[in-house]
């Protein structure tokens, strides 16, 4: 999907809705992780207003869909909790610092970061809508159905942004997309190995 390189094991989204309520919660972190990563990249990159304004533009639907998902929690009785450890992140931001360099600027490739996790939350959201139980609420299915659209548009925002920032050098973003996809592959690969089920976007 998208410019992914590795699909997720179809496995993890059959363990994964055994328990939806878990889901729910490491959504809900993952939302809000989303909405706070748009925010650090504008306090880095505060000098571009036109950054500013569509990163700004992402994090408030982030928020927006991390209160929604609040609302399911506490719908169920559910507790949100410290978030866990985010393993995927993590290792997806040392791959983009072991790139070779390039005369492209920082902010592509944090844009380019935020692209991957947007794909990869993309395709997980399709694996899980693919295989929800009868059971599931139909106002959950439809969420997770408006989510897969919304983030798929993330995707291709954060995509553009970093070719608007790239400027003259905008031919070298495609490239540089391939190999931190090869990058985020080895990784989402090496987690699952690790822990089958993972989370909803890594
Ligand atoms: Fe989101
Ligand atoms: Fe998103």
């Amino acid at each position: 999907m998208f410019c992914l390189r590795a699909a997720t094991d179809s496995a993890w989204a059959t363990s994964a809705v055994t328990d939806l309520d878990a889901v729910l919660v490491d959504h809900a972190h993952c939302e809000m992780k989303a909405a706070t990563n748009a925010l650090s990249l504008v306090v880095r990159h505060s000098s571009d207003l036109g950054l500013v304004r569509a990163l700004t533009e992402i994090a408030r639907e982030e928020l927006e869909h991390f209160q929604r998902v609040v609302d399911f929690l506490e719908a169920r009785g559910l507790r949100l909790g410290s978030p866990p450890v985010d393993d995927y992140a993590a290792e997806l931001r040392r791959a983009m610092n072991r790139l070779p360099a390039t005369d492209l600027p920082l902010v592509v490739d944090r844009l380019l970061v935020g692209a991957l996790i947007e794909a990869r939350s993309c395709e997980r959201f399709k694996l899980l809508i693919q295989v929800l139980p009868e059971s599931c609420p139909a106002d959950l299915r439809a969420f997770y159905e408006e989510l897969f659209a919304c983030e798929a548009r993330h995707y291709r925002q954060y995509v553009d942004l970093a070719l608007r920032a790239a400027g003259s050098l905008a031919a070298l973003v495609e490239p540089r997309l391939q190999a931190l996809a090869e990058a985020e592959a080895g990784i989402v690969r090496s987690l699952a190995e690790r822990d089958a089920r993972g989370t909803v976007h890594g």
